[in-house]
């Protein structure tokens, strides 16, 4: 690994997983089912949109996909002659997903699969598109996951990856229950194996992964919480799974106080009140053709 191709990797001895993506419950992932694939991983739209008009049986792979809200949009897009595959390391996940792709009309074009991102169970050259969204930011070899997903694209198909960038999140006001959570957020991130820059390294895992600079297609995009009732969907999703349970209590081992929590929670109540309270982070997004 050179300098420049650096991972953070310093464990805090008492860090844990922010979230435990295996054993997760389910309700972890309702704050994020207002994805869409509109939303999330519009850089994909427009080569999904032109892809359909070639290939009207196109099968798309979401890698990571939680309560897959993303996937159910991707096959809406590609219609009834395509398929989606949801897959995620959480058991959990699956029963939520399939209760979001009825709900969106997609389930007869879906399937859903447990699987771990650096050994999916699928055959070389199998797929169009391989997606994933937020999920290389968790593991701790993002480019053997990259190289992975690549391994079962089609050639001609795509790898496309939208990877938050913890490093650039910016709140406002400044409340400092919201500055410290950022602080505790990021060093359970990284405690956990993850990256918070990992938007900004999305081409240097692609090219350690294998793929030539000629291929990758880099753009960046924003997430924000502006709108009250998303607002209110965040914060409280913070508050009940960041800020309660194993990871409160993970937190208080290294040497965070009740008072921090306690401080931590009443900010993140107060602002989702304030009409002046937003929340964006930039998103590094990579589209690797085969
Ligand atoms: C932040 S969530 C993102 C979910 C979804 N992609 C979205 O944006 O709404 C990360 C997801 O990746 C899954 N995950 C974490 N590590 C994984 C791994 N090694 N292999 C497969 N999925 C994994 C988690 O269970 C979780 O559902």
């Amino acid at each position: 690994m050179t300098e420049h191709q650096a991972k953070e990797t310093h464990l805090h001895p008492d860090a844990v997983p922010l979230v435990d993506w295996a054993t997760a419950n389910k309700n972890v992932y309702k704050h994020m089912e207002w994805r869409t694939a509109y939303n999330s991983a519009a850089y994909l739209v427009p080569v999904i949109e032109s892809m359909k008009k070639t290939n009207p049986a196109i099968t798309i792979l979401d890698v990571g996909a939680g309560s897959g809200s993303i996937s159910a949009t991707f096959a809406q897009i590609i219609g009834t002659k395509g398929h989606v595959t949801a897959l995620d390391l959480n058991p959990a996940t699956i029963p939520r997903c399939k209760a979001v792709a009825e709900e969106m009309g997609v389930i007869e074009m879906m399937s859903f699969q447990q699987g771990e991102v650096h050994k999916l169970p699928y055959e070389d050259n199998t797929f169009d598109i391989v997606h994933c969204h937020q999920l290389l930011t968790h593991v701790n070899a993002p480019w053997d996951a990259l190289r992975e997903m690549l391994r079962m694209t089609k050639p001609g198909g795509v790898v496309a990856a939208r990877e938050g960038d913890w490093e650039t999140e910016v709140r406002w006001p400044q409340l400092p229950g919201l500055v410290k959570f950022h602080g505790f957020a990021g060093s359970m991130l990284v405690g956990h194996g993850g990256t918070k820059s990992a938007g900004r390294q999305l081409v240097s895992w692609a090219l350690r992964a294998g793929a030539k600079r000629s291929q990758i297609t880099p753009s960046y995009g924003t997430w924000s919480y502006t709108d009250p009732e998303l607002k209110k969907i965040y914060a409280q999703g913070i508050i009940r799974d960041a800020l309660h349970g194993p990871v409160r209590q993970a937190g208080l081992k290294s040497g965070l106080t009740e008072d921090d929590f306690d401080e931590m929670e009443k900010d993140f109540e107060a602002w989702i009140g304030m009409e002046d309270g937003v929340l964006a982070m930039m998103h590094g997004e990579i589209m690797i053709k085969k």
